[in-house]
């Protein structure tokens, strides 16, 4: 079996999560990166190509080239990652696409519904897939939870509380020099969306993954906090979920004290689930009437979903690497698959050009509703 060929837009000198992604494409050695555009500077780009070995001709200025160069090699990459800033993926994943080149594009997945809404047709009329890196569907733990809850062991879901708080633009750090919180405040970049966006589509995508419940309407309230800041920096959300349930979603990139708290507890008529990333190795489950009981991964009372995405013994932490990985090894399964025009594997999941719809829907509802002082407001979900 020959690995993938990669490529990636992004991730150059100084850029945060291109490193990530490329830690996560050769974890389980599916991947080999031999192209890159990783720049919006083309002279910074060929430093950062050269950085991380790659041949010169295949370290590009820009990723229009790189779109063209590739498709006309017989070695050309089969895939590329995209990396870059929020208002940029559309067109790349669309370049890339068009010929018939497979995306693993980060989230959020657009900027506006229609721009993801018009690559999710792509996607679909070009046969390729379109991956976004909701990474935290990577742990064994989270896997756990959503075979517990979809086997129906809370019994029928009625509340759901998920958040995801850091504190790293407690102020404004994007005037002081974080090239990487400049972007996020900056609407004509990041979005309508700043905290809500950028890690609340996160949480989002992670409630709906473990429950398997789609949000009907939503009630939210999103602030600024930091004097000047053009995009929320918190958001505070009510949820109405199909079936009857109710939520909450926190994001917060101003909770002071908190480096980056992921946590989501799932509370149903049987019994209950607690999951937080800090503690990701463990899974807490309370049934009705009973002792609560920790589930570890890699023991024998984690399930066959929580197994199949486990590396090493139980004891040794995995964490927020191989979960990662396990996103880009589930994207290589269905890169095969399509390769041999074969459905997928079953119990392969990645999110997918709908669930990145999904998150820009759910952004731009967050931002209607808030902007109407938090008044009630419908969401159109993509068929499960
Ligand atoms: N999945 C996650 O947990 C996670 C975490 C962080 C960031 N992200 C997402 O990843 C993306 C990048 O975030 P980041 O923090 O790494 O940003 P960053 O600012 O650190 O890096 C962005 C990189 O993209 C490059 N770039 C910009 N425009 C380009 C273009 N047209 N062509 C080629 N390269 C271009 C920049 O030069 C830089 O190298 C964002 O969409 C963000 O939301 C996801």
């Amino acid at each position: 079996m020959t690995r993938i060929r990669l490529g990636m837009v992004g991730g150059g000198r100084d850029a945060f999560i291109g490193s990530v992604h490329r830690i996560a494409a050769r974890l389980d050695d599916q991947f080999e990166l031999v192209a890159g555009a990783l720049s919006s500077d083309p002279a910074r780009a060929k430093e950062s190509g050269q950085d991380l070995g790659l041949a010169a001709d295949r370290t590009y200025g820009t990723y229009q080239e790189m779109a063209a160069a590739e498709a006309s090699r017989s070695d050309g990459i089969q895939a590329v990652s995209v990396v870059t800033p929020n208002d940029t993926h559309a067109a790349i994943a669309k370049a890339f696409l068009e010929r018939g080149i497979h995306v693993i594009c980060d989230k959020p997945l657009a900027v506006s519904t229609q721009q993801a809404a018009e690559l999710v047709r792509l996607a679909r009329q070009t046969h390729r897939i379109l991956a976004v890196t909701y990474n935290y569907t990577g742990y064994p733990m989270v896997r756990q939870a959503r075979e517990m809850c979809r086997a129906g062991e809370l019994g029928k879901v009625r509340l759901v509380h998920v958040e995801y708080l850091q504190d790293w633009l407690a102020n404004r750090v994007e005037l002081l020099g974080s090239k990487q919180a400049a972007w996020r405040t900056d609407p004509a970049r990041a979005g309508v969306g700043g905290a809500i966006g950028d890690i609340g589509t996160h949480a989002y995508h992670l409630m709906r993954f473990i429950t398997g419940l789609d949000v009907t309407e939503l009630c939210a309230e999103l602030t600024s906090f930091a004097e000047g800041r053009r995009l929320d920096d918190d958001a505070r959300i009510l949820l109405r979920l199909g079936s009857g349930a109710r939520g909450m979603l926190w994001a917060s990139q101003v909770a002071t004290g908190n480096e980056n708290e992921l946590a989501i507890r799932v509370y149903g008529e049987q019994g209950g689930l607690t999951w937080r990333q800090s503690d990701a190795n463990r899974l807490l489950h309370s049934p009705l009437d009973k002792p609560s009981r920790v589930i570890t991964r890699g023991s024998r009372a984690a399930g066959e979903a929580a197994a199949r995405v486990t590396r090493i013994p139980p004891g040794h932490p995995e964490g927020y690497l191989e979960a990662f990985a396990t996103v880009y090894a589930e994207i290589a399964r269905s890169i095969r698959a399509a390769q041999h025009a074969q459905p997928a594997a079953e119990n392969v999941w990645y999110p997918d050009a709908s669930d990145g719809l999904d998150g820009v829907r759910f952004v731009e509802a967050a931002v209607r509703s808030s902007a109407g002082h938090g008044k009630w407001v419908s969401l159109e979900n993509s068929a499960a």
